[in-house]
């Protein structure tokens, strides 16, 4: 099944989409929104910390208004598009760099190289791991309960906000498929490490919804055999896929899916929803044929080489470096994670009707 996956898409997507603005920049459907997760979302933590997994230079960002700023792509990430889409004037500020009141409109955590278990990406350096990034978010919580002057107006925001969470590839990539840095292939099956993953995940989500967050969407791994990185490296045998590396990530998704269902059961005042990046790729690849290949010149770790030249052809090109999606593709995902009304995309809502719930009162 999984060596149908095609990441394909592109030609049709034009330039016209690329100019597109999802939705009309005004009052933001949710005050707030807050962004836990690794290098697909990262917008600059990881640039003063110790490690090779940072791009705070060119070309990344070539496309993006203020060039490079530390993600990991050509220009917006799927974190900023939708930021875009709910109606955010300007994209959610980096822990790293926030200060402030604009913490009230919501901050990203994530970090490139970074997994849900603490080892994960150490390969490459410091960076901060999914626990960390629920501690930074205690932080902001209690610099939340300062600006609005108690506990409970603070909760009363914090209800309102959309929280996301992109994480787990890299406990694929930087981990288990490292074997030569990591044990965890040798410790666990597959399906004992989807699993592991999944319960970790499922703690963290817990412990945010503690602290006041109640509209929540959790993205599953993507097609991460697919990357130029793994087909390169681990060689695909005839097909067009790493088909080992898409077969864990599948059981990882499918436990993520689940989790969602117990998490929706388990807290009845707030909501849940699982947006199945595997799947939106995989429907992407429509008859055309796939330009997988990358658009930079890639260095040994599988980031762009300094200041070379990128490919010109950038809204036609599904991967910008060794494993970073093109912004073109950024944005029909993001398009679709707000937009989606099929289930085996985003279940069982979409991000646009969980931002317009109305807030439910625990209390
Ligand atoms: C992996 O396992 C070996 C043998 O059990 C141990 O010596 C080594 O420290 C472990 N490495 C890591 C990174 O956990
Ligand atoms: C990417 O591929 C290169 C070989 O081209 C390999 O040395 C490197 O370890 C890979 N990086 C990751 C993070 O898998
Ligand atoms: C490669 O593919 C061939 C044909 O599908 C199969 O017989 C062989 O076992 C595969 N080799 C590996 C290493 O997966
Ligand atoms: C956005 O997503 C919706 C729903 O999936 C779809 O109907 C629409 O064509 C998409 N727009 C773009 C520009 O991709």
């Amino acid at each position: 099944m999984m060596n149908e996956i095609k990441p394909c898409l592109i030609v049709f997507i034009t330039v016209a989409i690329l100019r597109m603005k999802i939705f009309v920049v005004g009052t933001p459907i949710v005050p707030c929104y807050f962004i836990f997760g690794d290098s697909s979302v990262d917008s600059g933590n990881n640039n003063e910390l110790q490690t090779s997994a940072k791009v705070n230079y060119m070309p990344y960002g070539i496309d993006f208004p203020k060039g490079p700023t530390g993600r990991f792509t050509n220009g917006r990430t799927t974190a900023d598009l939708i930021a875009e889409g709910l109606g955010f004037e300007n994209y959610i500020p980096p822990f790293a760099t926030a200060k402030g009141v604009e913490i009230l409109k919501g901050v990203n955590y994530a970090s490139g190289s970074a997994g849900i278990l603490d080892e994960t990406g150490k390969n490459q350096g410091i960076c901060i791991s999914l626990k960390k990034q629920v501690a930074n978010h205690q932080t902001t919580v209690s610099h939340i309960v300062e600006l609005l002057g108690s506990n409970k107006l603070a909760n009363e925001h914090l209800n309102k906000c959309l929280y996301s969470f992109n994480i787990g590839s890299n406990d694929y990539i930087n981990n288990y498929f490292m074997p030569q840095f990591f044990n965890s292939s040798k410790l666990y099956t597959p399906e004992e490490y989807a699993q592991l993953l999944v319960n970790q995940f499922s703690d963290e989500i817990r412990t945010i919804y503690e602290q006041g967050a109640q509209k929540m969407y959790i993205v599953g791994v993507g097609p991460i055999g697919c990357t130029p990185n793994a087909t390169l490296y681990y060689g695909t045998n005839g097909s067009l896929c790493v088909n080992e590396m898409n077969m864990a990530a599948y059981l990882f998704n499918k436990h993520l899916r689940s989790a969602v269902d117990r998490l929706n059961k388990e807290f009845i005042d707030a909501k849940f929803v699982y947006i199945d990046q595997m799947n939106m790729m995989s429907k992407l690849s429509s008859s055309h044929t796939a330009k997988i290949t990358k658009c930079c010149e890639v260095g040994d770790n599988g980031l762009c080489v300094p200041d070379k030249s990128p490919c010109k052809n950038r809204n036609e090109v599904l991967f910008w470096d060794g494993f970073h999606l093109t912004e073109v593709v950024n944005r029909v995902t993001a398009n679709k994670t707000l937009n989606s009304m099929d289930l085996s995309e985003s279940y069982p809502i979409n991000i646009l009707q969980l931002a317009q719930l109305p807030t439910k009162n625990a209390n």
